[in-house]
């Protein structure tokens, strides 16, 4: 039986982080073998924000397709491509905001909450109340059967549904009507106990050097009740102990949790233990990335082959919408 085709994206926001590689990429890394994985970055949805600063993007490109290869994501198995490159996307968020009605896009959650957070930037433009037709035009470009998203992009998925059909109902059947694949959001905090993020400054990196992570995790917020080396430590409210359960191994995990409530090890020493761990976790994706770094013209190559398999897929489906539309 034929693979499902399944499609997803990531804006050009800077390198990744744990909290990414816990949620999409392990998720991503883990489809790999059971579909056929179209992962691309959406840099022209980076624009709808972020117009007027544009000067990082393309170096914010190369730094999340490289952590792809790092983490594993393999273009043998994988159509790994850049969005912006394939020029159909374009042209079939044309055709679909003609038949998008706007209120569908006004009561769109993902947008308010948007406006309201981001509220340093005037985001009263019409690429930015287009996002989801745009996000559409990705998903159904590639007909694909599911789109693995974490909750806060499912309204976007759900339009896209809604989009696709209206589609069908004017034209005849030409999308199949994807359906949402949640991640499971990684639970992953940062080094100051708040969500991990790039714009938080709470983030450990995949690219960060070895010595990084070491300082990086000498920073973080323990049991915040735990003042002095001999009050008994709750494992259970230090992001550490969060950390060791991801990197350190079953016996470590076991004796940091008894000697931490028994005032048995201190928090500087149970961080330096639990850093070693998650520096050797992270050594096969900084090989890698050290690889690819020293080969530039190999991940140039990478990423033109993509981008053909991805054309190649765009350019069939409009010459079928085009007949379809009739223009
Ligand atoms: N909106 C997504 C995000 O911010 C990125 C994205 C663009 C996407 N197009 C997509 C995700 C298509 C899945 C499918 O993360
Ligand atoms: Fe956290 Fe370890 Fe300190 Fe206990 S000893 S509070 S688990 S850092």
């Amino acid at each position: 039986m034929a693979k499902k085709r399944i499609l997803s994206g990531m804006r050009p926001t800077g390198p990744l982080h744990l909290g990414n590689l816990h949620g999409a990429l392990a998720n991503w890394k883990s489809m790999q073998d059971d579909y056929e994985c179209f992962f691309f970055i959406a840099d022209w949805h980076a624009l709808t924000t972020d117009y007027d600063a544009t000067m990082p993007i393309q170096g914010y490109i190369l730094d999340v397709f490289l952590d792809w290869l790092s983490v594993g994501l393999s273009p043998d198995k994988c159509t790994l491509f850049i969005q912006s490159h394939i020029k159909e996307h374009a042209e079939l968020f044309l055709l679909l905001s003609m038949i998008t009605p706007l209120p569908w896009l006004e009561r769109n959650p993902t947008y308010k909450e948007q406006i309201a957070q981001l509220k340093n930037r005037d985001l009263s433009n019409f690429g930015f109340l287009g996002y989801p037709v745009l996000q559409a035009a990705d998903i159904i470009m590639y007909k694909a059967n599911g789109v693995p998203v974490g909750i806060d992009q499912a309204p976007h998925v759900e339009l896209t549904r809604e989009i696709a059909r209206r589609f069908n109902h004017f034209y005849g059947d030409i999308f199949p009507v994807p359906e949402t694949i949640l991640t499971e959001t990684s639970k992953i905090l940062g080094l100051d106990r708040r969500k991990m993020s790039k714009s938080y400054n709470n983030a450990i990196f995949l690219s960060d050097a070895a010595d990084e992570i070491r300082r990086k995790v000498s920073e973080m917020i323990t049991d915040p009740q735990r003042a002095r080396r001999t009050d008994p430590g709750d494992p259970a409210v230090c992001n550490v102990f969060s950390f060791h359960q991801l990197y350190s191994n079953q016996e470590t995990i076991h004796r940091v949790d008894r000697q931490c409530r028994e005032a048995k090890i201190g928090c500087v020493e149970c961080k330096q233990m639990m850093a070693e761990n998650l520096v050797g976790v992270l050594e096969p994706i900084r090989e890698r990335r050290s690889y690819y770094e020293a080969h530039p013209d190999t991940v140039r190559a990478i990423i033109e082959d993509g981008d053909q398999k991805a054309q190649a897929v765009a350019r069939k489906t409009m010459e079928e919408v085009r007949a379809a539309v009739r223009i």
